[in-house]
């Protein structure tokens, strides 16, 4: 699979999914880190990688002639796939339903539970044991679709937002390679398209 990854910021999760793509055997491949910030640091690893690289501003621009800009630099890519990670950028609905079924995302927090922001302060206002992450597959309403995978990540006493977000990003990067390897491999399997076509015709 080809994939394609959109950041806003430091790319921390960008740079997991990329050494983990040249690891022996990974399915898949970066072909494009795109970027609606040009100050994100994260292009700039993506570039000492050897990774191509495309920003473009989305200030003074609506949501759709914004995201009609980052799919022309998708399709020049030739992605099949997106990864979202760390991307702050609401998307429009035409842009998700273009894509969905093939775009991820991946979510600070135990879905259901926290969706949008501060998701780590909430964990620990509500005095939950375990705050967390999350890989989905992307649709319209935000953080809502499928869950393909989840690691807990104990909240432990004094705990801060900042302090839990720092030892959450670890799971992140273990989680979110090994998510997009084994959803792109089920796509590859006869049986389970077999199955998503019969799933769609009962
Ligand atoms: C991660 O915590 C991700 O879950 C959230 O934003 C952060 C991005 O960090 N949506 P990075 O840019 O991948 O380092």
């Amino acid at each position: 699979a080809k994939v394609a990854i959109l950041i806003s910021g430091r790319g921390s999760n960008m740079m997991a999914l990329l050494y983990a793509a040249r690891l022996p055997d990974c399915p898949y491949d970066v072909v494009l880190v795109a970027s609606n910030n040009p100050d994100a640091s994260g292009l700039a690893l993506a570039a000492a990688e050897g990774v191509p690289t495309f920003a473009h501003s989305h200030q003074g621009l609506g949501r759709e002639a914004f995201d009609a800009i980052i799919d022309d630099a998708l399709a020049a890519s030739g992605a099949d796939h997106v990864a979202l990670a760390g991307y702050m950028r609401i998307l429009s609905t035409g842009f998700v339903e273009r894509w969905q079924g093939r775009m991820l995302n991946i979510h600070p927090s135990l879905l259901p539970k926290y969706k949008g922001l501060n998701t780590h302060a909430r964990a620990i206002a509500a005095g939950d044991s375990y705050g967390g992450c999350s890989v989905h597959l992307v649709t319209p309403d935000l953080d809502d679709g499928p869950v393909l995978g989840q690691l807990p990540v104990p909240i432990t006493p004094g705990e801060t937002a900042e302090s839990l977000a720092a030892r959450t990003v670890f799971a992140e990067h273990q989680l979110y390679p090994r998510v997009l390897a084994d959803f792109v491999r089920r796509e590859r399997d006869p049986q389970w398209l077999l199955g998503r076509v019969r799933d769609i015709a009962l």
